[in-house]
């Protein structure tokens, strides 16, 4: 960590990390050709192994991260955004959809996901699963899903999605009334909730994480 702002694209962030700033480029690369869900499924695999590496590149945590979580972005254009993710532990953050595919790879911790389908009747949650630490998870363009950290420990992941994440209209849904409503950070922020029994038993219930 050098402490200085690069600049990725048009984009700024306090990460400086040689490993990131390589892995950004072979995304970029495998975003605008062939099989790019394939590709980068590989490469983000072939990143999260390097553990170390990672926790090098990324930093320690702060002890108070926001409940919406910390969002890193070390690039985005109109094919490809990567991020780097911490999501807190016993927070559930709101169902929302991206629009565009995403590959998620977990470094530290774990990563539960819980999915949803926009049924005539409404948002319907589907079976969740999670993705632990050195997994990697692919989202097709409509998943509609919601994330949280299963306690204690914070999960920290990077996540790559097909297109311009921050600029595409896209949806949230109200964490109570499940209504769909135009996506933006500040909803995000607000429909954060604490991790309840009914979300902690629904997570629980998925294939043993592979460590
Ligand atoms: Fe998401």
């Amino acid at each position: 960590m050098g402490g200085e702002l690069l600049r990725y694209g048009d984009r700024v962030t306090s990460i400086d990390s040689t490993l990131l700033a390589g892995f950004v480029d072979e995304c970029r690369a495998a975003a605008t050709g062939d099989d790019a869900v394939v590709r980068i499924v590989a490469i983000l695999e072939q990143l999260i192994v390097d553990r170390d590496g990672l926790a090098e590149a990324t930093g320690p945590l702060p002890d108070d991260i926001p409940a919406m979580g910390i969002d890193e972005t070390l690039f985005e254009d109109e094919h490809v955004t990567v991020m780097v993710i911490a999501t807190p532990p016993d927070i559930a953050q709101p169902p929302h959809d991206h629009r565009m595919t995403a590959v998620i790879g977990v470094f530290d911790g774990q990563e539960d996901q819980r999915f949803f389908v926009n049924a005539p009747s409404g948002l319907r949650e589907l079976t969740g699963r999670s993705i632990a630490t050195g997994e990697v998870m692919s989202l097709g363009r409509k998943t509609i899903h919601a994330i949280s950290a299963t306690g204690p420990q914070a999960c920290r992941a990077v996540h790559v999605y097909l297109g311009p994440l921050a600029t595409v209209e896209r949806s949230i849904f109200h964490p109570d009334t499940l209504v769909e409503e135009p996506f933006s950070v500040e909803a995000y922020e607000a429909y954060c909730r604490p991790l309840n029994n009914t979300v902690r038993l629904r997570s629980v219930g998925l294939p043993e994480a592979r460590a």
